[in-house]
């Protein structure tokens, strides 16, 4: 088996480095293969070959068997050793006279060329029967070659711009620009074959399990309010345009209107926001609604649905998922998506600085929303650095403008920081209770208001347990799976650019919580929504909602209180008058979930074809010129920056460094 062969390489060349990622990945590859052998048995029907490289074992001793598959290396002009998906055989490569237009193809040929070969399953020589390759790892079809009588060169290959060896570095923008090279890597076959049969089992669920109807929704849509910035696209009729969807959301909630009451799309989504490792522009969703449910109703399905399609070879994923509120997980936390593999919780300690003569924390308590809080780093004397604090209260300082104060609780129980003086004994007491503090343990502790200071521990407690585990301490497993449902978020939050204006938590067809309507017409932002999160390891894999079926409360939400245009969203307010049935749903994001099941480092590991950092296509060059007469049909002219040919080369370079 390739993929087997090449993570145990893999694995093998990679751990001088210590880092764990490589022998995770390694024994993934291997046990996706079998499973995939399992359950593909006609891995050569309709094609010209009658068996798989990687499937031949000595049960297949004596056999004629035909294989087509790329030249992976060849050892002397005497053996050949050929790959497909599913591994790699050696093939012997004849020496004597009458098959020498056989021998010439074969030791002819480039590597990476494809070749056909006909021939016969024959054991090893005694001796060399499973043998190490060339690169020292086993070959499971190590007890078998194949003794060739024909060969035919279907496709030489040229030189590539990289060889066909995951050990080998590249870099991502290479990778992106001849990704259909870099798809021949065992780790891009593993994610791409993981991922589909992950959603061939999500279908089986939902459709063949609990009725629900997959339904196709227009990718060319309409501007809609809130939520992300969307992709317009041009259209013939002057300054008319259609945009990309961000999600199906409207589409799927007309359709509960419209009857189909159990839906489900693997839908594609645009959003023209900045690329991250788990932001894409076009990205996919298993995007579900139905009616008549509620919020537990969603999560059992969802619940369900994980444990249905997660990989076989992974410890089976446990239900119901825990919950927990908005709040918690801020206060906690410091985010509303909280990695809850590890400890290291915020911890509120104003009440032990009440009568402090440390400045800064004075300050803070003195203001009404003033608090002090506090992350204990197990053994942080340990595994942190001088450096390591110095930038830790650094980049507190420059990014969150706020203070950090580091306190080690030393052996003889003395607290060793600039203010370890100014610590009363009782306060030291205090702290090692609150917080469990022990020996060789680092506190860090800030002041301010209670968001921005959870806010910035929040963070502060994910770059510290990056620092232990670079140290060597295992905090966050790689095999476990933390899923958490995170809940009664507020409906609205205050925006960013003028936080006396709200906007939605969610989206604004997010139902309130049915004990806060009231408050609608009162304090809107105390309003709690029925919007639900489901978090994986500290990443945001899903999110969803009970929806407004009421168009009344719809139209007042969205013109009183988001202030947005009702006329674009007409057809929906309109649905809801006509006997919309009360619906909820939710979105998992795919590439997200399959990025984290594989521990690839960025959701562009588990994409086909994905797009840089800026968005662009780095194989094919997209987003493209047109130009200007194939751009007068749309009625658009182009205004070119001050220097528009710097501007285009520093785009348009194959090799931008922009991955
Ligand atoms: P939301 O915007 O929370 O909800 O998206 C649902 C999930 O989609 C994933 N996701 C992304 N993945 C990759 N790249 C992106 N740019 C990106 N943006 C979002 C996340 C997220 O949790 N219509 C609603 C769902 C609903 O209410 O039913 C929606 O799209 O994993």
């Amino acid at each position: 088996m390739f993929s087997c062969w090449l993570s145990r390489l893999y694995w093998a060349l990679s751990k001088p480095t210590g880092r764990t990622k490589p022998l995770i990945w390694g024994s993934l590859s291997r046990s996706l293969v079998l499973s995939s052998q399992r359950r593909i048995p006609e891995l050569s029907s309709f094609v010209a070959r009658t068996n798989t490289c990687g499937e031949l074992r000595s049960s297949h001793l004596g056999q004629e068997v035909t294989l087509c598959g790329w030249i992976q290396y060849r050892r002397q002009n005497i053996f050949l050793v050929l790959r497909d998906f599913n591994g790699l055989v050696q093939v012997v490569i004849p020496q004597d006279e009458s098959a020498a237009s056989v021998k010439k193809i074969l030791c002819e040929a480039p590597v990476e060329s494809v070749v056909q070969v006909s021939g016969i399953v024959i054991s090893r020589p005694p001796g060399q029967e499973n043998p190490v390759s060339h690169l020292e790892t086993k070959m499971p079809t190590g007890e078998i070659e194949i003794k060739v009588k024909t060969a035919k060169l279907l496709n030489s290959c040229k030189k590539l711009p990289f060889e066909i060896k995951d050990f080998l570095k590249k870099t991502e923008a290479l990778r992106l620009q001849y990704r259909y090279l870099d798809l021949r890597s065992s780790q891009m076959q593993y994610n791409l074959r993981l991922r589909s049969q992950m959603v061939m089992k999500m279908r089986e669920y939902l459709c063949n399990l609990h009725g629900f109807v997959d339904v196709e929704t227009p990718t060319l849509f309409k501007r809609t309010p809130g939520g992300a910035k969307e992709f317009v696209i041009p259209s013939r009729e002057p300054g008319k345009f259609y945009s990309l969807p961000q999600s199906p959301q409207q589409f799927k909630q007309l359709l509960m209107v419209g009857g189909l009451d159990r839906y489900f799309q693997v839908a594609r989504c645009y959003r023209d926001e900045g690329s991250r490792p788990d932001r894409q522009p076009e990205f996919t969703q298993i995007d579900i609604e139905m009616s008549f449910v509620d919020q537990t109703g969603i999560q059992s399905l969802i619940e369900g649905l994980v444990q249905y399609s997660w990989p076989n070879d992974k410890d089976p994923v446990v239900v119901p998922f825990p919950s927990m509120t908005f709040a918690e997980a801020l206060a906690g936390y410091g985010t509303d998506k909280p990695d809850t593999r590890f400890g290291m919780k915020i911890v509120d300690i104003s009440d032990v600085f009440r009568n402090t003569e440390v400045r800064f924390l004075q300050d803070a308590l003195s203001k009404p929303q003033g608090t002090v809080k506090a992350i204990c780093i197990p053994e942080g004397a340990k595994y942190l650095k001088r450096k390591d604090i110095e930038s830790i209260r650094k980049s507190a300082a420059d990014r969150f403008k706020q203070e950090v104060l580091p306190v080690f609780l030393k052996a003889s129980r003395n607290w060793n920081s600039p203010v370890g003086k100014l610590i009363m004994e009782e306060q030291g007491l205090q702290l090692i209770r609150l917080l469990e503090v022990q020996e060789e343990d680092v506190v860090l502790l800030t002041a301010g208001e209670r968001e921005k200071a959870c806010s910035l521990l929040g963070k502060l407690r994910l770059e510290c347990a990056d620092l232990l585990e670079a140290g060597g301490v295992v905090l966050r497993d790689p095999a476990l799976f933390s899923f958490l449902w995170v809940v009664d978020f507020p409906l609205f939050l205050p925006k960013e650019e003028n936080p006396k204006e709200l906007e939605s938590a969610h989206h604004p067809f997010t139902a309130p919580h049915p004990s806060d309507v009231h408050l609608l017409y009162t304090e809107p932002q105390k309003v709690r929504s029925q919007h639900y999160d489901l978090v994986l390891n500290g990443s945001e894999i899903g999110g969803g909602s009970i929806r407004i079926h009421d168009a009344e409360l719809q139209r007042y939400i969205l013109a009183t209180i988001l202030k947005e245009d009702v006329k674009l969203l007409s057809h929906l307010l309109q649905a809801l008058d006509c006997g919309a049935p009360p619906h909820g749903g939710i979105a998992l994001g795919l590439d997200r979930l399959m990025c984290l099941i594989t521990g690839a480092p960025s959701i562009r590991d588990v994409i086909a074809f994905p797009k840089s950092f800026r968005g662009h296509d780095l194989m094919s060059n997209a987003p493209d010129s047109i130009p200007p007469e194939e751009l007068k049909p749309y009625h658009i002219q182009v205004s070119w920056p001050t220097d528009p040919e710097a501007e285009k080369s520093s785009l348009n370079h194959p090799c931008h460094p922009e991955s």
